[in-house]
């Protein structure tokens, strides 16, 4: 019961519980809809490494990571038109933590190569610390 409780106080902080203090990331329709089917990708991506992670496959889970979510998953946007790019249209800040998202996937990646479960554990709050940093800190509408 009691380990429940920090998980409990983070719901209760989330923006969404009160007025949206977000910051507005004005991106262009294109490149909003870009985003939006990036992270239904990502979403898609983090429930397989943990999937993989449960069924120790450690390793496996270190795959899908560096080519879903590390830097193997950057710049794929870089053929679509200007418009449709969310990254040179993000302010800097979010780009940058858009960034540090991939290069912290790629750690998580590293440490599961190693194929202990328990070295890439250690890594995973902070693959998905980015996606909550980046979450609670801007809007695109
Ligand atoms: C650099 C910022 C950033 C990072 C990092 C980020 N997201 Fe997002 N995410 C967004 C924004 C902005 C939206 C809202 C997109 C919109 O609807 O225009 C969003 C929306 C989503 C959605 C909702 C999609 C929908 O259908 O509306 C999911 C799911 C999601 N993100 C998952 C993730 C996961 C999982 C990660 C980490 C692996 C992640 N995101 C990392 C910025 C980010």
């Amino acid at each position: 019961m009691r380990k429940k409780l920090p998980l409990l106080l983070a719901l209760l902080a989330l923006p969404a519980a009160a007025e949206d203090t977000r910051l507005l990331a004005e991106l262009k329709p294109a490149a909003q809809e870009t985003l939006r089917k990036e992270m239904l990708d990502n979403l898609i991506a983090l429930n397989s490494i943990i999937s993989l992670l449960a069924a120790n496959q450690v390793k496996e889970a270190g795959e899908v990571a560096e080519k879903e979510l590390g830097r193997s998953a950057m710049g794929k946007n870089a053929t679509l038109p200007f418009e449709a790019r969310p990254g040179p249209q993000m302010p800097r800040e979010m780009h940058q933590l858009a960034i540090n998202g991939h290069l912290v996937a790629s750690d998580f990646a590293r440490a599961a190569a190693s194929g202990e479960r328990d070295k890439a554990l250690a890594e995973l709050p902070n693959l998905l610390g980015t996606c909550v940093a980046c979450h609670a800190t801007y809007r695109t509408r």
